[in-house]
């Protein structure tokens, strides 16, 4: 397997690492990515503007791919993490062969380049995640069933999910929190009869909560997120569970329409940008769900989505997270 490598891109979901004034780790490379019996070179002690010339020797040795711990921090609430500088850094090349004497030859050649080789002892991560995700009720009677085991007998409502690379295998406290408050909102608050029959979920991951709404009795719900993966994740859990989510990538802007209800689970930072969009796609008398807020957020959430046309009506804590139910105001 090869890696694409040149890119840095960080591509880490925000919940890992959302918390303010924490400082976090993100890498560039999953575990999963690592072609069985992987040599990794470390390289460390160089200077920022070395960084290309390292991947210039890599590559021409047949690198099959790198990737860098960058330490970030976050200092607000508007979840603009930066990139740490003044921080030592090493940078790993990954090799599906042992590397050469001279390729170890030329980096050892720089005198201040700290350079180590160690093998990866092959081990089949994604077979050693799946043993730890097991079936679970998420909320009233429905239960999530890796797309890989058989539901439990007694179990009558099921979702079954193969999350991939994507977020929302319905154990982040996050997911339990909205998925509670959209349970309550459309079993113990609203009249059967008043379920909305359309909604939406932004930012939809693996498609989790946009079949959670499915199963509780709205016909058309339409899926949205930034990263095609999820889209596509999304997309073929849909279809595991036989059912019927518009799944598509963007975000509340691609809305076409005001719905009467609509649930995010993303993070704090964002949701408040998106607050006018929100006030704009929400119906009034219509609901809008909020999850991935930091407790120490929450009166700061609280405050921006009621001076947007909202009024909280229902909250729900679990460990540092809170989740808020809105009602937009009748205009
Ligand atoms: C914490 S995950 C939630 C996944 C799932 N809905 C759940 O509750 O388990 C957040 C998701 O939001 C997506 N996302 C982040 N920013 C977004 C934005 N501005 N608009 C839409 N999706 C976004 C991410 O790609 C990610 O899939």
């Amino acid at each position: 397997m090869s890696i694409d490598s040149h890119s840095k891109s960080v591509n880490v979901c925000a919940m890992d690492s959302n918390s303010s004034n924490k400082n976090f780790l993100r890498n560039t490379i999953e575990p999963t990515q690592i072609a069985p019996k992987t040599y990794v070179v470390s390289v460390a002690g160089f200077h920022d503007d070395e960084e290309e010339l390292i991947t210039t020797i890599a590559f021409e040795h047949q690198c099959a791919g790198m990737s860098e711990d960058l330490p970030f921090i976050q200092e607000s609430l508007e979840w603009e993490a930066k990139l740490q500088s003044n921080q030592p850094r090493k940078i790993q090349l990954f090799y599906e062969h042992e590397p050469s004497a001279e390729l170890l030859n030329e980096l050892r050649s720089r005198n201040h380049w700290c350079v180590e080789i160690n093998e990866v002892v092959p081990k089949d991560w994604l077979s050693e995640w799946k043993k730890g995700y097991n079936s679970f009720e998420l909320v009233g009677g429905i239960w999530i069933v890796p797309s890989w085991l058989t539901a439990p007998k007694e179990v009558q409502k099921v979702i079954k999910i193969d999350p991939g690379m994507a977020f929302g295998t319905g154990t982040h406290e996050t997911t339990q929190i909205v998925a509670s408050l959209i349970f309550d909102l459309l079993t113990k608050k609203l009249n059967p009869r008043e379920i909305p029959s359309v909604s939406a979920d932004i930012g939809s991951g693996t498609g989790v909560l946009a079949m959670l709404m499915k199963h509780l009795g709205v016909s058309k719900v339409l899926a949205l997120d930034i990263d095609p993966e999820c889209v596509r994740v999304c997309r073929e859990n849909a279809e595991i569970n036989n059912m019927q989510i518009d799944s598509q990538l963007g975000s509340i802007e691609q809305l076409n329409e005001s719905l009467p209800l609509v649930v995010a689970n993303i993070v704090d930072g964002i949701l408040i940008k998106m607050a006018p969009e929100f006030n704009k796609k929400v119906l009034p008398g219509g609901f809008l769900i909020l999850s991935g807020i930091l407790c120490e957020n929450r009166e700061d959430v609280k405050r921006v989505f009621e001076n947007s046309g909202f009024q909280l009506k229902n909250q729900l804590i679990k460990t540092e997270w809170v989740g808020m139910t809105f009602e937009k105001i009748l205009a």
